[in-house]
């Protein structure tokens, strides 16, 4: 759990245990590859601001499918609403931590 590496400025922790695995985790993970063009976990962008993290359990099965963004929770996502996350991570415009939909 300890990070011996930069991180970047976002580091987008998806939880890919079973609940999240049968929401939907996976189409997720492959937005943010395509999104931020990283391929592999752990990687950063070139302009350091982005990590992906795949992780276990965050303890928010309930509002599966949840990435943890640094301290925050961003629950019930899909594919379109984590594009729209993540445009808006890039261009500097505040988020609302939470459930999503
Ligand atoms: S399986 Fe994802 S939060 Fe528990």
């Amino acid at each position: 759990m300890l990070k011996k590496q930069d991180m970047g400025d976002f580091c987008l922790q998806v939880c890919t245990n079973l609940t999240c695995c049968m929401m939907g985790s996976d189409e997720l993970i492959k937005v943010i590859q395509e999104e931020l063009g990283l391929k592999k976990s752990m990687e950063l962008t070139p302009d350091k601001r982005f990590s992906l993290m795949p992780v276990q359990c965050l303890g928010s099965c309930d509002t599966a499918p949840v990435i943890q963004v640094n301290e925050d929770y961003f629950e019930k996502l899909n594919p379109k609403i984590l594009r729209e996350l993540l445009k808006k991570l890039r261009d500097g415009v505040p988020v609302k931590p939470g459930r999503q939909q």
